[in-house]
């Protein structure tokens, strides 16, 4: 019999993930307010996560739960109903209605890491965020961590992928500056390609950091970019205090498990981002 598989919030990371599910032969539920915007042949559970009365009827017994919701206001209030409340009344719905859950995931976020003097995080790092985002998170793993189920904690960095145009267009006008504070990110393929990976492999850990294998600083990804581009290279510039960037994630523990990044840097992922960016602006 086929896998069930949910997906609490599908929107970019979900309808990748669930293309991969798809393809492995998996019945695929979604869930999301608009979901005419789910990926083909994903079944639709039209609920909003922070309404549990809508919780009561889930359409399948689900075997898999993968919680990629993400706020739609950056305020603690709807940080915690969508992170933290959604998340604790939805397992709690499944458990009710006797779904036979195996594993549940939740994408956190390397918000939850106060580190800002270039260190290297991974895992076993100190988790002290500076601001209710990263605390808001971490109560969110909380549940995961302590779900009577295999609970899987995977802490994305930042992510890209086609239509997150936002740094190539900065590039492109000239309103990029070139900072020496580090950056971690992933593309969606593979934070859709790991959560896969990790669906199926056998004795998984509790927690893993998502983030490619290189760490850049900000001036080495706008001048990469302005080069392929074709504009002049963005000027040197101070880091905004606010911004709070500057670590490097580590994603050996991600890799030991054999997986394999589909880009494993932000050249591969923004090459073919930029060619588009640069059919479409022509
Ligand atoms: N963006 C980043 O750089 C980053 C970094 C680290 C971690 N993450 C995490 O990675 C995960 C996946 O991110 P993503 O880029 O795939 O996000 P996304 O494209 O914004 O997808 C999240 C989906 O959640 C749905 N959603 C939001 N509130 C909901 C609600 N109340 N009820 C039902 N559905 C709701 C939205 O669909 P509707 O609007 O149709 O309901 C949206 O499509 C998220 O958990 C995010 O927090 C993101």
């Amino acid at each position: 019999m086929s896998d069930k598989v949910l997906i609490a919030g599908c929107g970019d990371v979900g309808n990748a993930l669930a293309t991969r599910l798809l393809a492995d032969g998996c019945e695929v539920w979604g869930v999301r307010r608009r979901v005419e915007a789910l990926a083909e042949a994903v079944r639709p559970w039209r609920i909003d996560l922070t309404e549990p009365r809508g919780f009561d009827a889930p359409p399948a017994a689900f075997d898999y739960v993968f919680y990629t919701a993400s706020a739609d206001r950056r305020d603690e209030d709807q940080y915690r109903s969508v992170y933290v409340d959604g998340l604790r009344d939805l397992l709690g719905a499944l458990r009710t209605a006797g779904c036979p859950l195996q594993r549940v995931f939740f994408t956190s976020s390397t918000a939850v890491y106060g580190q800002d003097d270039g260190a290297w995080v991974d895992e076993d790092s100190a988790t002290v965020p500076p601001r209710f985002n990263g605390r808001v998170l971490l109560e969110a793993e909380a549940i995961i961590r302590d779900a009577p189920e295999t609970g899987i904690n995977v802490r994305l960095s930042g992510i890209y992928g086609p239509g997150r145009t936002r740094l190539v267009r900065k590039v492109w006008k000239g309103e990029a500056t070139a900072t020496d504070s580090w950056t971690n990110r992933i593309h969606v393929d593979d934070c859709a390609g790991a959560l896969h990976h990790l669906m199926r492999l056998e004795h998984p850990e509790a927690l893993y950091l998502g983030s490619d294998d290189e760490p850049v600083t900000t001036a080495d990804v706008v001048s990469w970019l302005s080069t392929e581009l074709g504009v002049p290279a963005p000027p040197a510039g101070q880091t905004q205090q606010t911004e709070r960037l500057n670590k490097r994630c580590l994603n050996a523990r991600l890799r030991e498990t054999g997986y394999r990044f589909e880009h494993p840097t932000f050249r591969e992922g923004y090459r073919l981002i930029v060619r588009e960016f640069l059919s479409q602006s022509g």
